[in-house]
This record gives structure tokens, sequence and C-alpha cells, in this order.
């Protein structure tokens, strides 16, 4: 039942580079972290996931690890995290750390010396190949888009496995002395007092064989058949299980990229992980290629999908690669009811609760026509951008759709208050991202002030969680209703709860589809009075 904490709890989310700074850098880091955790102990957040703070050159915002066991200066010092440990446990919270493992950054030395010495032991630790009739070795493609092979420099016909950005070769999972490494890493940090992992792209470490992948679907790289959810890479995970984070009690939270409704259950089944994210509720935006709408019909598809039939759905709609909820869920005007109802969803759902730094104040996606594609910090829409110079001739409209999708809407600085430089550093100090203006209507001291404030019910949602089982553990089960609206029970033991969500901004009747229940008591609504209809994003939840 080690999960039982997560399902209990929820995770919160911190993005360190844009959470809080503390030496007037313009870069969040760990002392800031350690200033507001009496603010995240005030909303009821107990565990803590921290996106990467290993040393890195930062091209893919830490997710290009050169050094796993040294905190990256630019947020703070060993001693700083050390401290961090102390100061969580002394408010009874956890702290979750990002394993980034499918690949290193081309800075770490393990690639350095791969790359200097073709004799060195550390080529097998990446997949170096020769190429194939003076090609590529294969015809697999970047999840970033363009090939997955990259050239090796002063060597004949040689290149490595990049799954990512060329920066970020892709580790090889056939190696024992490798295995070992990741294992050595992780216990490293277990034995700092960590609580335990968020596997960065676990479904892909072990690539079963470099043969040619088939045409891939739109939007998906080519190739992925040959290591997504493969039988090896499962027992790899297991294996980190039994011989470090079992011996910890710790937990294992899978970014399962490429997540069906087939491929995951093993996963949990045999507790290989305690939860995983999966995408199909998020990913409908990338489709929708200028649009930034997702249909509620769809969304609720997705959710019912997942929810149906897989255990331990770890529940979100935001992180540090998603768009903000409003923009991309709630129609205009109804930003502060929207919030509230995809919150609720995300409490009240089965599984493991995440919410994103400053999602519990209803934040904004960076309204991009402030922002300049050349200000990007994200490598995937730069890379996006190269790529399409072959089917979009047209400047202004590559940058407008590697605009679309870059994910530095969700990654502006966090807002504590509406000052000029919204709480987040000094006056004057220039952030390493720019502000999010929209931040003057959602912010921490405004909100705290305000009864009506998202932030208010995030904190009254959050403990409505944590003093109900039913919420945490109980069954679900949907019931008949219209298409873009969700009406579930949880059940546990005697008890029943019952959840009413309207996913649109028209009125929605569903007297109808509720009328076999017998409503005794409102637990918590994101409108304050009764009406006969489910009003736009109206959300109930309801005892039995
Ligand atoms: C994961 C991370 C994302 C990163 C990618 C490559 O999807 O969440 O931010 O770019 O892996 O490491």
């Amino acid at each position: 039942m080690e999960n039982s904490l997560l399902k209990e709890r929820g995770v919160y989310q911190i993005y360190p580079i844009s959470f809080k700074d503390s030496n007037n850098d313009g870069k969040g880091d760990l002392k800031g972290i350690i200033s507001k955790l009496d603010y995240l102990q005030s909303i009821g957040v107990e565990i803590i996931w921290l996106s990467p703070i290993y040393v890195s050159p930062m091209l893919d915002m830490g997710y290009d690890v050169a050094d796993y066991k040294n905190i990256n200066p630019i947020f703070g010092t060993m001693e700083d995290f050390d401290n961090l440990i102390v100061e969580t446990k002394k408010r009874n919270m956890k702290i979750i750390m990002d394993l980034v493992v499918n690949h290193t950054s081309s800075e770490h030395y393990w690639f350095k010396e791969a790359l200097a010495n073709p004799n060195s032991k550390y080529r097998k630790y990446y997949y170096f190949r020769k190429g194939k009739n003076g090609g590529y070795p294969n015809n697999w493609t970047s999840t970033f888009t363009g090939s997955a092979w990259e050239k090796v420099e002063g060597e004949e016909d040689m290149y490595y496995l990049h799954l990512y950005s060329k920066y970020q070769p892709d580790l090889d999972f056939h190696s024992e002395e490798l295995i070992q490494e990741v294992e050595s890493i992780l216990t490293f940090w277990f034995d700092k007092g960590i609580y335990g992992f968020r596997c960065d792209v676990i479904s892909s470490f072990y690539k079963n064989s470099l043969e040619d992948g088939k045409k891939a679907k739109l939007g998906d790289p080519v190739g992925l058949e040959h290591y997504i959810g493969v039988d090896k890479n499962l027992e790899i995970i297991q294996r980190f299980r039994k011989n470090v984070v079992d011996k910890y009690n710790g937990v294992l939270i899978g970014e399962f990229s490429f997540a069906t409704i087939n491929n995951v259950p093993r996963y949990i089944e045999t507790k290989a992980l305690d939860t995983f994210f999966s995408f199909d509720h998020v990913n409908m935006i990338q489709t929708s290629l200028f649009k930034n709408h997702v249909n509620p019909k769809v969304l609720k598809r997705e959710l019912v999908k997942w929810q149906e039939n897989v255990n331990n759905n770890g529940v979100y709609f935001e992180n540090h690669d998603q768009n903000r909820v409003n923009d991309k869920y709630i129609k205009k005007g109804f930003y502060n009811p929207g919030s509230k109802m995809m919150l609720t969803l995300i409490y009240t759902l089965s599984g493991v609760p995440f919410v994103y730094q400053g999602q519990e104040l209803g934040s904004f996606n960076y309204p991009k026509r402030f922002y300049k594609f050349k200000e990007t910090n994200d490598i995937c829409a730069t890379m996006i951008f190269d790529s399409l110079k072959k089917i979009i001739p047209f400047r202004f409209l590559r940058k407008r759709f590697a605009m679309h999708i870059s994910r530095d809407s969700e990654r502006a600085p966090m807002a504590f208050d509406s000052s000029d430089s919204y709480g987040f550093t000094s006056s004057g100090v220039k952030p390493w991202q720019k502000y999010n203006p929209r931040a003057k209507e959602a912010n921490v001291k405004d909100e705290e002030k305000d009864p009506s404030s998202v932030l208010n019910y995030f904190k009254k949602l959050v403990s409505l969680r944590k003093e109900n089982k039913t919420l945490c553990y109980g069954d679900i089960k949907f019931i008949k209703t219209y298409d873009d609206v969700l009406i579930y029970t949880r059940s546990y033991n005697n008890d029943t709860i019952l959840v009413q969500a309207n996913l649109t901004n028209k009125n929605r009747n569903v007297s109808k589809h509720i009328s076999n229940f017998k409503l005794k008591k409102t637990l918590i609504s994101n409108y304050t009075d009764q009406n006969k209809k489910l009003r736009p994003y109206e959300v109930i939840v309801s005892k039995l």
C-alpha cells in the first residue's frame, strides 16, 4: 500500500527555475523553495515533485543531465538540498526527484569519454552504430522531429541514437554496468532522504532491436514499436524496485510516453510503478494544429477510457510540458469556475492527484503575442520550427506553429503577488523567462484575501480528499449522461459520493440522469447557490 500516501495527499510539481529566486539572478533555486515551504504547507501540499535540479547545460531545461549526483549551481548547493530535506521533514512533507535516465546530456562525462575514445567502456553505455547504405543506421525519428541519429564527427560512417534532441544521447540498457550505475543514482538520493522518483520517459529505456520502424501515425516517432513498454523494459523497472526502491519504501511514478490502455496495466499490476502519466486526454491540442481549445467530448471520452480500464492513473492536466487548463479547456469569461472544476476532477477521479505550480491559482498560458520566437527557451519548439522548413515555406507560419506548441507557455515564473517582479525575485531583476502579465489576475497574495478565489477553493478540495477515504480508494462508476458532462460515483465500504461536472460553457440539465440518487449533502461546489441545471463548468460533489 505504499501508493496510499500518494492517493491521499496528491503531488505538487515544482518547476524549480520558475518557482522562487532567492539570490537575485532571475532564476528560481532551492533556497527559494525552502522559503516557500510554509506557503505550500498552508495550502495542504505534502508531497513535492521537483523537476530536475542536477548539473545540466539546461538545453532541455534540466531534462539533459550532465551529473546525476550533483546540484546544478543555478539551483544552489548540496547543502541547500540537504536543508530542503530537513525543512520538508519538519513539516511532514516528502520530496520526489525526477529521474532522467533514458538519455544523458551530451555534456555528461560518460558521453564525452565515449566520443573521445571508441575503445572507452562508456561506448557501451550508448547506442553507437555504423550507418547503412550511406545513410543513417535505421529510419527512426526523434520525438522532437528529424532523424533519431546524429553523425559522430571525426569518425567515418558512425552515428549515435537520440530519441530527443542530439544533445540528449540515449543510454543503452543492454549494458549491465549502466543498469548498476542507475541503481547507484537511485540509492544515492534515497540515502539523502527522498521519497521516490518521477521517472522521465520510463516506457523507452530498453530498445528491443534497432530494426527499421514501420510507418508511424501523425505525431508519433518512427520506430517506437521497437521500444515502448517492451518486456525487458518492465523487467528493468522491476529490478530497480526490488534492488533499491522497496528497501526504502519508496515510490516510482512513470511518465509513460505513448501509453495505451494495453501497454500500461502490467506496469501497475506487477507494482513496478505506483502510478503513471498517460497523454490521450492532454495531447489533443497538438493534433489541432493552430487551435487552442480541446473539445469537451474528446476530453470526456479519453478520461473515461483510462479511468475504466487502468488502475492508479496519475490524474493531471497541467505540467511543465502541458499548457495551462485556462484557454485549453475553458472558454473566456469562465476561468474561475472552469479552473475549479478541473481541479475538482483531479481530486475526485480515481488515482493519484497531480497539480503543477500555479495551477492552484488558476494560472494562465503565457499570451504568445507578447513573445518573440527568438526568445523561446524550448528546444522542442526550435527543432520543430527547423524541421518544418521542408513542408511550410512561409517563415511566419512556421513560427506560429512552433509558438503554438512551445512549452514556454506554462513555464513563466510563479506569481506570489502582483508587484512588478510578482514576488518571484527582487524588483528590477530580469527573470530567466518573461513574466506572464496575466499573473496580475492570478497570484497568491490577492487570492489569499479573496474568499471566492481558486486558491481558497483548492485548499478546501485538498482537505476534502485527505479526510475522505471514499475519494482516495473508492471504486469509480460513470453514469450515463451527455457526451460533454461527467457524472460518476465513488464508492467505498458503505459510503458513496456523486460528482457532476459540466465540461462546457452551456447549461446542461442532468436531473433525469441523477433521479435515482438521493443527494444528502453537498461536500464542495464551485457555485455557491443551487440551480436546477448545471451551469457553465459547474461541478457538484455530493454525499449520497
Ligand atoms: C519528458 C519531459 C520533457 C523532456 C523530455 C525529454 O517528456 O517531461 O520536459 O523534454 O522528457 O527528456
